[in-house]
């Protein structure tokens, strides 16, 4: 399976932008070992995947309103995000989660809300640094799990530790590779066969220093990048550092 390298602008970036970087991916999407996925703000949504059109990088959007239309100002639908042209779209960021109070019930509603408009989803989870100190991140993770992913589940998982978002800390290989291999167990005990392949990423300060060590692990299938993203450098020295996929793992996922 080919890793999947998704870039998560959150509220940073212009039209300017938004074009400049859409260049840039056109230009080295196609000798890249991975998929490249672009998550800017909503604002820009649609210049963006305007201009990728025609080349293998998609766009997403970063959250979505769990209702397809109606009274609820200031809110996208999944449906208008596709429309706009995203293809993806990232739900349970835990700044939303924080930020906004979501639930584990609201972000499976969303993703069950992002699944129906055809769009592919991420969801996130991770623990905090307290929760990890106190050795509770598999039962935090676990739990985040069972209640953030809809019954029929063909999306991406993206495990992001809270403490690691924005602050050039990343959890070590070891404690990486040990979540990835946790939640694995945790989506093949809920979904079986598919379980086996859906996409684990892993996010929280992957740069172009780290990107070879940390997609090279057992059952990281890719990167969620927020800062490093926001450079088109940075964020295609990431997405050249994934693994080649090989004969053994190029079954489509997520
Ligand atoms: P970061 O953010 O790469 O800036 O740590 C990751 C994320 O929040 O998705």
């Amino acid at each position: 399976m080919r890793s999947l390298v998704a870039g998560n602008w959150k509220m940073n970036g212009a039209t300017a932008d938004a074009l400049h970087m859409a260049v840039a991916l056109r230009a080295a999407a196609a000798s890249l070992p991975c998929d490249l996925l672009v998550c800017p703000p909503t604002t820009v949504l649609h210049t963006i995947a305007n201009a990728l059109i025609g080349s293998p990088v998609a766009a997403g959007g970063q959250d979505c309103h769990p209702k397809a239309s109606g009274a609820h100002t200031g809110d996208i639908s999944a449906a208008m995000l596709r429309d706009a042209g995203a293809r993806w779209v990232i739900v349970g960021h835990s700044e939303r989660r924080a930020d906004h109070g979501e639930s584990d019930a609201l972000v499976r509603a969303k993703a069950e809300a992002g699944a129906a408009a055809g769009l592919s989803v991420i969801v996130c989870v991770g623990e905090t640094e307290a929760e990890r100190v106190a050795g509770r991140q598999n039962d935090v993770v676990g739990a985040q799990l069972a209640g953030s992913l809809p019954g029929h589940f063909t999306g991406v998982v993206a495990y992001e530790p809270v403490w690691a978002i924005g602050t050039g800390r990343t959890p070590t290989e070891a404690d990486v590779a040990a979540m990835h291999s946790f939640i694995r167990g945790v989506l093949t005990a809920r979904f079986g066969a598919a379980g086996t392949e859906t996409r684990i990423l892993y996010g929280g300060s992957v740069k172009p220093g780290n990107a070879k060590a940390l997609l090279g692990l057992p059952d990281v299938g890719g990167a969620l990048v927020g800062g490093a993203s926001l450079v088109a450098a940075d964020f295609l020295a990431i997405a050249a550092a994934a693994p080649v996929a090989t004969l053994s793992n190029t079954a489509a996922g997520g």
